[in-house]
């Protein structure tokens, strides 16, 4: 049974602030912001279209392999960071098997781990309770939270008897980074350790937005549209590199609006809303933010420098 932390439904239910905030203008269009990570996994069709991703050769080349090789290409020095025994708390763990691999190869080392599954959606809780199963690795919780809006409630639930490694991978480009982290700072313990990912910007910035452009993304992102009251058929789907803010943005095009939507939010025929983004950094800012949040923080790449994760204990 996954424990369950007061209030994250009604929280995670109050979105419709966001779009009621005004929207950017960019040039003669108005580009709302609907972006929130949540909202892309909250429907179990969104869920199943996320782990279909990973039979769409794009999408998948560009994240999960070139996440592999990286761990595949590091993880000796990345197990040798972590202390002889840990909790792995996976925030956003999806089916966990990230951090199910990682748990294998720290134990091949003689590093004792127990994974705590976190994850706002009950499909992937489950997914990852049946995989850590299979796979014989001890579990504690599932704990299902907010990781965002909870986190201080999330790291009471942890045993404070031995560090806890948190694990984000690339979900915190879905988040802003430097604001997470800061709160990651201000929450976690000194002892404990933070592990994320990202893929990393380079200059073939058609080659990342094709990832996006994979239909899985579109049925996730038309979803969240849906959620709010559009018809598939008031609305145009779309993917950009967003350079000045160096992410990915997924957005429609509103040619029609519903009469009770223009009243609730203010949005007109015309307006774009961006319904996720996801950042790509730099190899050379993600150093900085390293440097900014991180003590003795590491950073690997794959081969090719498409990917990087960071591990390390958090600037107290
Ligand atoms: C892109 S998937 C990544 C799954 C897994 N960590 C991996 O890397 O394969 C993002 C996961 O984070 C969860 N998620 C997104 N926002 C969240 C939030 N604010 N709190 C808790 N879980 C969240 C989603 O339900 C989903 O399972």
């Amino acid at each position: 049974m996954s424990r369950s932390i007061a209030a994250t439904r009604a929280i995670t239910r109050d979105l419709t602030p966001a779009l009621k905030a005004d929207p950017e203008q960019r040039g003669d269009t108005r580009v709302w912001r609907w972006a929130a990570s949540r909202t892309w996994y909250e429907h179990p069709a969104q869920t199943d279209a996320y782990n279909s991703l990973r039979n769409y050769p794009q999408y998948n080349a560009g994240m999960f392999d070139a996440e592999k090789q990286c761990f595949e290409l590091n993880k000796q020095r990345i197990i040798e960071l972590l202390p002889a025994e840990f909790i792995i708390v996976d925030l956003g763990c999806g089916d966990a098997g990230k951090s199910i691999r990682l748990m294998k190869v720290a134990a091949a080392s003689d590093k004792r781990s127990m994974l705590c599954p976190v994850d706002i959606s009950d499909v992937m809780l489950k997914e990852a309770m049946q995989n850590a199963r299979r796979a014989r690795v001890r579990v504690t919780g599932p704990i299902k939270a907010d990781f965002e809006i909870e986190l201080d409630k999330i790291v009471a639930e942890v045993s404070e008897k031995i560090p806890a490694l948190y694990t984000i991978y690339a979900t915190i480009c879905n988040f802003d980074i430097d604001a997470l982290l800061s709160k990651f700072q201000r929450t976690l313990k000194k002892k404990d350790m933070i592990l994320f990912s990202t893929q990393l910007y380079g200059d073939d910035v058609a080659y990342i937005e094709r990832q996006y452009e994979e239909e899985p993304v579109k049925r996730m992102a038309t979803e969240v549209m849906r959620s709010l009251g559009f018809e598939k058929t008031d609305i145009n789907f779309g993917v950009r590199f967003n350079s000045a803010r160096m992410e990915i943005e997924v957005y429609f095009i509103v040619n029609r609006v519903p009469d009770a939507i223009a009243k609730k939010y203010g949005v007109w025929s015309g307006d774009e809303i961006v319904v996720l983004y996801s950042c790509k950094p730099r190899l050379l800012e993600l150093e900085e933010i390293a440097e900014r949040h991180l003590e003795d923080g590491e950073i690997f790449t794959n081969k090719a420098e498409t990917f990087a994760t960071i591990i390390g204990k958090l600037r107290k």
